[in-house]
């Protein structure tokens, strides 16, 4: 069985003292960690002190979102070099929705983490219009065409998170996903040497919670699953570890 990653987004929800008490609740859980490779995006506020916490374990920690200017008169921007990480988000959804966050932008974001070579989750995904328009395919080719602009260093990921699953516990069916993840991967191989290909991720994100993952992991093009509120409840996450490693 592949070992997949699973990557918790905690987006605006845990605090610094909430995301501690998480990693030290998991922390007793750690025998479990060895079946998956994790990710944990906290709050940018709290990246240090889950770090400490998990105390040089193999749990990657990195940022949400960052800024595209590295240093300077930017109040309450964040760079890459504001602090300590190993990976990054670029692309999530609600940048795009509530930051008018553009594929122009995005590419510029995805230069610099390539620039500096730190490991990235490009998101890509089509809302409930575009979709029961027929237009998810389209959608999502038109979100991958800004890698023609990008020489790739890096360990890149792309995370299929249609915007109508974000939240709302509704889960495509894995043929749904299957199709789109083809496509996407499609999309690449017209972009990138077979070479470069074989080093990206795919991962899916939308209602990923214990009860799915299971069934969802057999799906055979996915890498690992980007995961919002199921991964907020330390409990819930150790049941989503177990189920996704069975
Ligand atoms: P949910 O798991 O809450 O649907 O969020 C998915 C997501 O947006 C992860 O980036």
């Amino acid at each position: 069985m592949k070992k997949i990653t699973l990557a918790l987004n905690w987006k605006l929800y845990l605090n610094e003292l909430e995301s501690i008490e998480f990693v030290e609740k998991i922390n007793h859980s750690k025998n479990q960690f060895d079946l998956i490779d994790l990710e944990i995006y906290p709050s940018a506020t709290a990246i240090r002190s889950v770090r400490n916490v998990l105390n040089h374990s193999s749990i990657k920690i990195g940022l949400q979102d960052f800024s595209i200017f590295e240093k300077g008169a930017f109040t309450g921007s964040l760079s890459l070099s504001s602090i300590e990480i190993d990976c990054c988000i670029v692309g999530h959804s609600e940048r795009r929705d509530f930051y008018n966050e553009n594929d122009n932008l995005i590419l510029k974001k995805l230069q610099i983490s390539n620039a500096k070579k730190i490991s990235t989750i490009l998101c890509v995904g089509e809302s409930l219009n575009e979709k029961e328009e027929g237009l998810s395919k389209e959608r999502i080719k038109s979100q991958l065409s800004i890698l023609k602009n990008l020489d790739i260093q890096i360990p890149l990921t792309i995370a299929y998170e249609p915007i109508w699953a974000i939240g709302t516990g509704e889960v495509p069916s894995k043929e749904y996903i299957s199709d789109m993840l083809s496509t996407i991967k499609s999309e690449l191989n017209t972009l990138y040497s077979h070479q470069k290909n074989s080093a990206l991720r795919l991962f899916y994100g939308g209602s990923v919670d214990e009860t799915n993952i299971r069934n969802l992991s057999d799906i055979v093009l996915l890498d690992g699953f980007l995961i919002g509120g199921a991964s907020l409840n330390a409990k819930k996450f150790v049941d989503i570890i177990k189920k996704s490693s069975i």
